[in-house]
């Protein structure tokens, strides 16, 4: 039985950003512009990680198993356009907040809401993802298949996103399943890529959890 977990580092690198999103949001000033202007950026950000993600689970993961005529459940089907459709309004309304609007405040309260029944119906989807689809993609592919889609996870993967993945994944993850996700790397990665990998690294882990990285990765750090 393959037990590869295809979900566990997106999901949780996602969960851990939409909770750090989700108190930027109760903390910010409305009539602050930078404090909307920085919200702003934060949200493409998450839009950004998000649209990558259901763009490898339609073309990588969910392909997979139709090419070998494994159904998919109907609830997940039209998901991904649905919770798009969401996030797309809440960044189209921040497009047009100011802070010297007079309504702000309101209509951030109201960005605020949305943005939360975004955040549960979001959490919701991943855990349908792993309780329904897991198991699926568990029963259907083999080793060497998965090894096949784990390799097409990080081809389609944008350059530019691989770090952010790695910033919110990484504190999400125990020390072994750390371990386990960049060992293989190490040699794959461009020495670029992997001091990139180290900082963000540094940068969301405590001190304590870096240095013991390091020393389980057996890498010298200058
Ligand atoms: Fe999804
Ligand atoms: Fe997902």
């Amino acid at each position: 039985m393959n037990t590869f977990n295809f979900y566990n580092f997106h999901h949780k690198a996602i969960r851990n950003l939409l909770g750090q999103l989700n108190v930027k949001f109760g903390k910010t000033d409305f009539e602050n512009q930078n404090e909307i202007d920085s919200l702003k950026m934060s949200l493409l950000k998450l839009m950004a990680l998000l649209a990558s993600h259901s763009y490898i689970e339609d073309n990588v993961i969910l392909p997979a198993l139709t090419s070998k005529g494994v159904s998919i459940p109907e609830n997940l089907n039209h998901d991904h356009n649905r919770l798009d459709s969401i996030i797309f309004k809440i960044i189209s309304a921040f497009q047009t907040l100011s802070s010297t609007t007079a309504e702000v405040k309101e209509k951030g309260s109201q960005l605020y809401l949305l943005f939360n029944q975004f955040h549960g119906e979001f959490l919701l989807h991943m855990h349908l993802e792993e309780v329904d689809m897991l198991p699926i993609l568990q029963e259907h592919l083999n080793v060497e298949e998965t090894e096949i889609v784990k390799q097409q996870m990080v081809n389609k993967t944008p350059h530019k996103l691989m770090l952010d993945w790695f910033l919110y994944g990484l504190p999400a993850l125990s020390y072994q399943n750390q371990i386990e996700l960049l060992q293989p790397v190490i040699s794959n990665y461009s020495a670029e890529m992997m001091s990139g990998v180290l900082s963000v690294a540094k940068k969301s882990l405590s001190e304590v959890e870096f240095n013991k990285l390091v020393i389980g990765l057996n890498l010298k750090v200058v």
